[in-house]
């Protein structure tokens, strides 16, 4: 019997046009659906829409439409958009569907019945854009974050909220919060922190990555409050009726997080008993808590168990800004698949950043990605035997040392693939196999397939192109999951059905020729393709006007680790002897925390392949939070004494540009190993 695997996406807002966001987490839950599809696992793949709520209820007024008209419309954008992209799900699950409805009503009544759910009179700051209430000192800090007040004085603040002095605002959107008072049903969730606790503990995975769950567990010191989870009909009548209060609808969150288990139809059900819990809910570390706090919490409530594992993962952003409608920054996926294709743009949004960790998209990165792994790399290994595609492959039989090597490569890089697929670590699972694909193009090089052909040596060309073929077979079946048209087709040309995991070099029958073909991927010019992206390329650009550098004294005892100072004037020219004796290094960094001292300082762990990483301080925490740092690739001085700066030492300095106000760190732009030296 198969073991069966369910995977889920969240369910996106209905209301939500799309973008590489949304497309990011489902093309990872589709990657990973058909990775364990491929290894014969019975799988699952849940996604789907969230489609009650307020901001539906007022977007379908706005169009003249109804808001079950405007859902049957919007919802189709998220369908289009998973076809466009390849993704295989086996359901889609609306939460305007009578099946998830039903479900949902049922878990509330039960609640009702078992006395988990009780009316209380509400008091509290209310914000239409989030959907829920807010605390005094939240909807404070929020507003003093939008006068740009520095620092916050949280009893000042809340003391002027409650006089009418200050505007209390949503921490989410920025808008306006209203004061509320109203009936509402609440659930008992305060009674499960212990619960809560003892589950996290018990089952470590249950959360990931680790300090996602570290996040939880912080959560989880304060006292835990109950949750509403109705809203008065007569304000908000887009939503599931509660079964015991027809005149309350239920809150969305706690609608929206019953899907992954209606969509299995009723509980006890076939589908429930083979599929829950679900081994894994994909998420974005924005809806984290959701998932963990309350959802864990209502499934204990229900007598149901929790998810085996929620793993969150970071934010795309554009140039270090949340992407949203109302800054105009979104980046629509269909626009990638346009330019890239379908293959390039999953590969690309799983290749670029470590899963788990936000990044920054650039569409140079992405055409260099495209360039590099895609057209030199992959591509490149296909093509470049193209003219012997009507030469059989040989008989399987001992392997002389050059195609033992490449075996080896191979099943190191297939073993490392694995390793990193089964903890969700997409990039670091292509990075793996990419080692195949180089250590093949270095065979194609040292085996020299054309002074082969040209001494008329078949019986080693033979050879040659099974060991190739092979690799290309091997490449392929690891690669399928993230590039399916592309692995789809260099298995076709290999006269094979579809991916084949087994990593041997006798796979192929004897005698078997292969199909010729086009390129897979062909290189993309920067400057054409960062227009048809929609990016103007920098070179044409306006010129921007340089203000002119005011001087300006460094404190005297400041030490210069990185601090955003203005450098003392360098000399016009200085020897290449001069420059040696700086010793600069990528290192790529392992942690990032505030400095105990210094608000504009970071205290980094760096990796510059060293047996130890080096503990560095950088003035840099007013442009990057410790969480944006991590996994990053730096540049740093490694001969640099070491300093104290506030009390903290510093083994090295990080380099970055700007003038007084540091605006980026320096990274290059391919993921050189640590340690590399930079001249
Ligand atoms: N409807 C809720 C989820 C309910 S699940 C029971 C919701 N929807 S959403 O459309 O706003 O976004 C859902 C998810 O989209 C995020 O959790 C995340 O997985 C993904 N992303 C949205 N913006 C993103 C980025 N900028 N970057 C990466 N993923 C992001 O929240």
């Amino acid at each position: 019997m198969p073991v069966p695997y369910y995977i889920t996406t969240p369910i996106y807002y209905v209301n939500d046009v799309p973008h590489i966001g949304h497309a990011y987490t489902t093309i990872a839950a589709d990657v990973a659906a058909r990775w364990q599809r491929l290894n014969g696992r019975d799988v699952r793949f849940l996604t789907g829409t969230d489609e009650h709520g307020q901001k539906v209820m007022r977007a379908a007024a706005k169009l003249g439409r109804t808001s079950q008209e405007h859902v049957d419309i919007t919802h189709e954008r998220f369908k289009t958009l998973w076809t466009r992209l390849g993704i295989q799900y086996d359901d889609f699950i609306r939460t305007t569907e009578p099946r998830h409805q039903e479900v949902v009503r049922g878990f509330l009544q039960q609640l009702w019945e078992k006395g988990e759910i009780y009316p209380k009179d509400y008091a509290g700051w209310y914000s239409t854009s989030a959907e829920r209430f807010w605390s005094d000192e939240e909807v404070a800090e929020a507003a003093w974050k939008a006068l740009k007040s520095p620092a916050f004085p949280a009893e000042e603040a809340v003391a002027k909220l409650k006089a009418g002095e200050l505007v209390g605002r949503c921490p989410d959107s920025g808008q306006a919060v209203e004061w509320i008072t109203e009936r509402n049903y609440f659930f008992r969730m305060s009674a499960y922190q212990e619960r809560l606790l003892a589950h996290i503990e018990a089952n470590p995975r249950c959360i990931q990555p680790e300090n996602r769950k570290n996040e939880v567990l912080g959560f989880l010191k304060k006292p835990l409050e109950d949750l509403c989870i109705s809203r008065p009909a007569a304000r908000l009548p887009w939503g599931i009726p509660l079964p015991f209060a027809e005149d309350y609808v239920t809150y969305v969150w706690f609608d929206a997080l019953s899907n992954y288990v209606s969509a299995l139809g009723p509980v006890g059900g076939e589908l429930h008993r083979r599929y829950w819990p679900a081994d894994v809910h994909l998420v974005g570390k924005d809806i984290l808590t959701f998932h963990t706090v309350y959802w864990f919490s209502m499934l204990m409530a229900l007598g149901l168990q929790p998810p085996k594992q929620v793993y969150a993962h970071g934010w795309w952003t554009i140039k270090r800004e949340k992407m949203s409608k109302s800054l105009g920054n979104v980046i629509d996926p269909l626009k990638l698949v346009d330019v890239f294709g379908v293959d390039a743009t999953r590969y690309f949004l799983l290749r670029e950043i470590p899963f788990g960790y936000d990044g920054d998209y650039s569409p140079d990165a992405a055409i260099l990605r495209f360039n590099s792994d895609l057209v030199n790399d992959f591509s490149n290994l296909v093509h470049r035997i193209v003219k012997w595609a009507g030469t059989p492959v040989g008989e399987a039989g001992p392997l002389p040392e050059l195609d033992a090597e490449l075996l080896v490569v191979a099943e190191r890089a297939t073993a490392g693939f694995r390793a990193q697929m089964e903890t969700l670590q997409f990039r670091d699972a292509l990075e793996a196999l990419w080692e195949l694909v180089r250590a093949g193009n270095k065979y194609v090089d040292t085996a020299a397939p054309w002074a082969l052909a040209k001494n008329g040596d078949t019986a080693r060309l033979a050879q040659v192109l099974r060991a190739l073929r092979e690799v290309q077979r091997i490449v392929a079946s690891y690669l399928h999951p993230f590039c399916p048209t592309a692995c789809g087709e260099v298995l076709a040309r290999l006269g094979l059905a579809g991916p084949d995991l087994r990593v041997a070099f006798d796979v192929l029958p004897a005698g078997a020729t292969a199909r010729a073909g086009d390129p897979l991927f062909m290189r993309l010019d920067i400057e054409p393709t960062l227009v048809a992206l929609g990016a103007a390329p920098a070179a044409l650009a306006a010129p921007a006007e340089a203000p002119a550098p005011k001087s300006k004294t460094p404190p005297a005892k400041e030490a210069p680790v990185s601090e955003p100072v203005a450098a003392p004037a360098a000399p016009a020219n200085i020897t290449y002897d001069d420059f040696a004796k700086i010793a600069l290094r990528i290192g790529v960094v392992l942690s990032a925390e505030k400095h105990p001292n210094a608000d504009r300082l970071l205290v980094l762990k760096v990796d510059v392949g060293e047996p130890e990483p080096r503990q560095i301080v950088a003035g840099i925490a007013k442009v990057y939070a410790p969480e944006d740092l991590v996994g990053r690739r730096i540049t740093v001085v490694t001969n640099l004494a070491p300093a104290k700066l506030r009390g903290v030492e510093s083994q090295g300095m990080l380099l970055a540009a700007g003038g007084s106000d540091i605006a980026s760190i320096l990274s290059p732009i391919h993921d050189v190993p640590a340690g590399s030296i930079v001249k």
